[in-house]
C-alpha cells in the first residue's frame, strides 16, 4: 500500500485527468459546432488520451491495494470565441495539470515513495510533450491571426491526427 498522503494526491490526480477529458470534449464540441472537423477530431483524440492517463493512475492505485474514489467533475469554463482560443485554453489547462503532477511528485519525494516517483516520471515527460504540442499549434494560429484561409489549412492539418471526432 501507499502512504495516506501519496494515495490522496494520486486519487485526486485521477479526477484532474478526467476533468481534462471533459475540457477536451467541450473543445471538440465547440469545434464541431463551428464546422472545424479537424479541430474537433484532434480534441476528441486528446480527450481519449486523458482518459488513458486517468486509467494509468487508477490501475496503479488498484495494483497497490487501494480503492479509487471518484468525485464530481466541474463543468468546463472555457469561453471560446475563436479557433485561437481553443489552443489557448488547451495550453492553459496543460500548464495547470503539469503543476498538479509536480505537486504529486513532491509528495512522493517527501514520503520516500519510490514506486510512485517512477510511475510519475512518465507523467512529467508527457506533460512536457502536451504543453509543447498545444504551444506549437497556438503559435501557428497566433501568427496567422484566425484568418479563414489559414484556419481552413490548420483544420486540415489537425484532421491528420485522427481520432473519433466527426
Ligand atoms: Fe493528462
Ligand atoms: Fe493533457
Amino acid at each position: 500500500m501507499l502512504s495516506k498522503k501519496v494515495y490522496e494526491v494520486l486519487n485526486e490526480q485521477i479526477n484532474h485527468e478526467l476533468e481534462s477529458e471533459y475540457v477536451y470534449l467541450q473543445l471538440a464540441a465547440w469545434s464541431a459546432a463551428h464546422n472545424l472537423a479537424g479541430f474537433a477530431s484532434w480534441m476528441a483524440h486528446q480527450a481519449g488520451e486523458e482518459r488513458e492517463h486517468a486509467m494509468k493512475i487508477h490501475n496503479f492505485l488498484i495494483d497497490n491495494d487501494h480503492e479509487v474514489v471518484l468525485t464530481g467533475i466541474p463543468a468546463p469554463k472555457l469561453n471560446i470565441k475563436s479557433p485561437v482560443d481553443i489552443f489557448k485554453a488547451s495550453l492553459k489547462h496543460e500548464q495547470k495539470i503539469s503543476k498538479n503532477i509536480h505537486d504529486c511528485y513532491a509528495v512522493a519525494l517527501a514520503e520516500k515513495c519510490y514506486k510512485s516517483q517512477v510511475m510519475l516520471h512518465w507523467f512529467i515527460e508527457e506533460q512536457v510533450e502536451e504543453e509543447a504540442n498545444a504551444k506549437s499549434i497556438l503559435d501557428k494560429l497566433e501568427v496567422l491571426k484566425d484568418s479563414p484561409s489559414s484556419v481552413y489549412w490548420i483544420d486540415k492539418e489537425l484532421k491528420k491526427r485522427g481520432g473519433e471526432g466527426h
